[in-house]
């Protein structure tokens, strides 16, 4: 149990992260698939795209959007929670564009914290892309606002990043891509590990302190792995480095925090909540969670092409295709994840703002 202390305290670090940040927070989000609002439509040759039925069928106009699910993202179900609109995609924004001062999405599905993951996606924005991408708005804040006005409101958001899932599913865990033939899995570890403090300290320089990490969910247990092992159960041994990863990013974001003045980076903690959400799908009312909603074919990807066969039921499902949950489960983490930015701070009793 000695696991559960720090993991704690970062928690307790996010609730004030968020709270300290009034009532309109402005977010900047770092990410993949997991968290993309459509930054790859952009992409002319990108593979990693999800613009096509039947992403998006639950979403509010029933269209594809390039969110990689059938409905709401975990972001976007925060965002509204928060009050704030879902930041646009990047790449929407036109040069000029003035909601940039009010938050921007950067993430891509297929990106990870290694520039080579996903390669064979052709176009996907890497960690390295997004920041690059973040340091020209930083360039276009300064010119509309100011110096010291757009060094403050960096100052003043909240960075969700949530990057690593590529890192494994579509690089180590490929037997195809060298990554996983010519490194040990404390060597890719460390690599991991190190590109991603020069990344956080890349982001430290361009103003971020307030940084939320999502920890990787138990990507054992996603669709497309499970159909790895013999009787469609979890890989063990995915699960314990997905462990691993976890806890070398937190002492990493503990070790940055003593470093880097007035640094807020903490950790938040989803693989309990989805190994449970797996592990009890009916405690949450689903029905099932050892395969995905879409009858995708896992042998060209796991995607949920336009001429596979969907559930009848798409809240009966965890997951929604091979790699993503569905808007209902979506909703489950969204609501432990948000009670877990605001509980501490709100004890005991319920406050109505
Ligand atoms: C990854 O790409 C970025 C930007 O394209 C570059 O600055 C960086 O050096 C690259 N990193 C590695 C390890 O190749
Ligand atoms: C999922 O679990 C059910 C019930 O335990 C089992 O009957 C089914 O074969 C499993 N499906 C897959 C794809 O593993």
């Amino acid at each position: 149990m000695a696991r559960e202390a720090p993991i704690f305290a970062a928690l307790i670090v996010m609730a004030i992260v968020v709270m300290a940040s009034a009532a309109s927070p402005v977010t900047f989000v770092f990410g993949d698939s997991l968290t993309e609002v459509g930054n790859n439509n952009f992409l002319q040759y990108s593979l990693a795209k999800s613009n096509f039925p039947w992403y998006g069928v639950d979403y509010k106009s029933g269209q594809p959007t390039g969110r990689f699910t059938n409905g709401r993202t975990i972001g976007d179900i925060i965002s509204s929670k928060l009050g704030i609109p879902t930041p646009p995609p990047y790449l929407s924004l036109s040069a000029n564009d003035d909601t940039i001062l009010k938050g921007v999405n950067y993430a891509s599905g297929g990106a990870g914290i290694l520039n080579d993951t996903g390669l064979y996606f052709i176009q996907r924005m890497s960690f390295d892309d997004q920041i690059d991408c973040f340091e020209k708005s930083k360039i276009t804040m300064k010119a509309k606002i100011g110096e010291d006005a757009a060094e403050k409101l960096s100052n003043a958001a909240i960075y969700f990043i949530g990057l690593g899932s590529n890192d494994y599913v579509n690089n180590y865990l490929q037997p195809f891509l060298p990554d996983g033939q010519q490194y040990t899995h404390d060597e890719f570890l460390e690599l991991l590990i190190s590109t991603l403090e020069q990344q956080l300290r890349r982001l430290y320089r361009l103003g971020a302190r307030k940084m939320v990490f999502h920890g990787l969910s138990p990507l054992g247990c996603i669709p497309s792995q499970r159909v790895k092992s013999k009787k469609g159960e979890c890989l063990k041994q995915v699960n314990k480095w997905v462990l691993q990863f976890n806890s070398r990013v937190q002492k990493l974001l503990l070790f940055l925090n003593s470093r880097l003045p007035a640094a807020g980076l903490s950790f938040a903690d989803t693989y309990l909540s989805v190994l449970d959400l797996i592990t009890n799908p009916k405690t949450y009312g689903f029905k099932i969670s050892n395969t995905s909603c879409c009858n995708v074919d896992t042998s060209v990807g796991g995607l949920c092409l336009p001429n596979s066969k969907m559930c009848s039921n798409r809240k009966d499902y965890v997951f929604w295709d091979a790699f993503h949950p569905t808007d209902a489960a979506n909703a489950v983490l969204a609501e432990k994840l948000f009670s877990s930015l605001f509980s501490s701070a709100h004890s005991p009793a319920p406050s109505p703002h």
